[in-house]
């Protein structure tokens, strides 16, 4: 799994000053949302998979891959639930067999993935 987008834009419309960084107006600004969701200050072993991680409450702004505020995505609830049928219908419906069980992880383009790229085989479970 991976980042979608890996950094969103903000244009300035006032000047202002955020935890002493001084911005004009008309600054663009980019969030980067991947260097905060690998951010070993706000994540233990960031380069770990740990679905874990996600069963304790989030710090405000620590995880947003769908944005934050009046621009967030509008897709947020259309995407989530078709990623869960996705994922249900691959963890029921079939058996899954990893074919390159290396979990280490290279950065390519500043996106960190697995370098084996995860190749694994579905096989279709019958009904019983
Ligand atoms: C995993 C899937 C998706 C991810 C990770 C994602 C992520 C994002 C992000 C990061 C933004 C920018 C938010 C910001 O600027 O603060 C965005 C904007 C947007 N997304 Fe998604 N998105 C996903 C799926 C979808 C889907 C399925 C739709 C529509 C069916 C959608 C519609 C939109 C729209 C319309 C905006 C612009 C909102 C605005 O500027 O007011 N997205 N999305």
């Amino acid at each position: 799994m991976s980042n979608v987008l890996l950094w969103f834009p903000r244009v300035a419309l006032d000047d202002c000053n955020i935890e002493g960084f001084e911005i004009k107006k008309g600054w663009h600004a980019n969030i980067d949302s991947t260097c905060i969701h690998y951010d070993p200050a706000l994540y233990k072993d960031p380069m770990q998979f740990n679905p874990s991680r996600f069963d304790d409450m989030q710090k405000p702004y620590s995880y947003i891959p769908f944005g934050s505020g009046l621009r967030t995505c509008l897709g947020i609830n259309m995407a989530k639930v078709t990623m869960l049928v996705f994922l249900h219908r691959l963890t029921s419906g079939y058996e899954w067999t990893v074919d390159d069980p290396d979990p280490s992880l290279e950065k390519k383009a500043h996106i960190p993935r697995l370098r084996s790229g995860c190749p694994i085989t579905l096989t279709v479970l019958q009904d019983e």
